[in-house]
């Protein structure tokens, strides 16, 4: 298309956009990561960014050098040999001296993960080197094996670079907001019955909206300085406390982890990531995030 039909086609789109914009609910104008606030610079060192063309597409935690923990539907759709991991990063698109950029050689998804029920959301990402740890860039640990399961309540932080609003309202820097663990049994009875076992639920545990958003996925939810979940999905307004935030259960797949980790090199990215089950849409009241 010439460059004027190219802007043309551009300007309808905006126009399209404006007009289907839901109007904003009120108490959304404003918040972060939805309820949080931005982090210090760095205190954080293991939270990874995966982009796709340049965007922040979902988040992940750094568990070795070579080695980030993400969730597997970031992958669903995308090619990972186009995509690209930074961490050491605060204000992602700053030129920050602390990012360090990788290309990734492998994406290992849980096996028995399923898209239509969000089960075992998870999946291993091997960088193309080892990362370079130090102040701006560290290690996350998974939960010790054997531990008792968190407690209902138990205060939780969640972070990530995903969208501060319903609107998808970039953040200034890495956000963060801290959330309670809510019990899976009522978790599942505000999600109609539909969630598998190796899931983990949070809530605001007041009254305000307070939780993941748009490209938070994949991003850890840290409990006691470990790793505890994945960010999975919630229902289409961020921090409703209608729909729970739901994440993958860590706990539940510290065997797999290890064994990819420290097991045979895995055999190199397939010609294509989609199956035909990738491409099945998700129920419509379930929102990745
Ligand atoms: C790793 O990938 C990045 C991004 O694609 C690339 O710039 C870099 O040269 C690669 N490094 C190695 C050692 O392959
Ligand atoms: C959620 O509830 C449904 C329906 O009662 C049940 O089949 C399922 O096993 C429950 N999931 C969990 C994780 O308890």
């Amino acid at each position: 298309m010439a460059p004027g039909g190219w802007a043309l086609g551009r300007l309808l789109l905006t126009v399209a956009v404006v007009v289907t914009l839901p109007t904003r609910p009120a108490g959304s104008w404003g918040t972060r990561i939805i309820g949080g606030h931005e982090v210090t610079p760095h205190s954080r060192p293991y939270v990874a960014s995966v982009k796709f063309e340049g965007q922040h597409h979902c988040g992940g935690f750094l568990l070795r050098a070579r080695w980030v923990v993400s969730a597997a539907h970031c992958f669903s759709h995308r090619d990972p040999r186009t995509g690209l991991v930074v961490l050491g990063a605060h204000v992602l698109r700053a030129p920050e001296p602390t990012q360090q950029v990788f290309g990734i050689s492998a994406v290992i998804r849980h096996p028995d993960y399923q898209p239509a029920t969000h089960a075992n959301d998870i999946c291993l990402l091997q960088l193309n080197r080892s990362a370079i740890l130090g102040p701006a860039v560290g290690l996350l640990k998974l939960p010790r094996t054997g531990a008792r399961p968190l407690k209902p309540g138990a205060r939780c932080q969640v972070a990530g670079w995903g969208s501060v609003s319903d609107f998808e309202d970039q953040p200034p820097g890495l956000m963060e907001a801290e959330v309670r663990v809510l019990g899976l049994d009522i978790c599942n009875s505000s999600w109609r019955g539909q969630l598998s076992p190796a899931m983990l639920c949070t809530q605001s545990g007041d009254h305000r909206r307070r939780g993941f958003c748009s490209a938070d996925s994949g991003g850890p939810l840290v409990c006691r300085n470990r790793a505890h979940g994945l960010v999975s999905f919630s229902g289409l307004w961020c921090g409703d406390p209608k729909t729970p935030d739901v994440y993958t259960q860590v706990s539940a797949f510290v065997s797999w982890i290890w064994d990819v980790v420290r097991g045979p090199r895995p055999s190199p990215l397939p010609r294509t990531t989609e199956s035909p089950q990738d491409s099945r849409e998700p129920q419509q009241h379930w929102v990745y995030k």
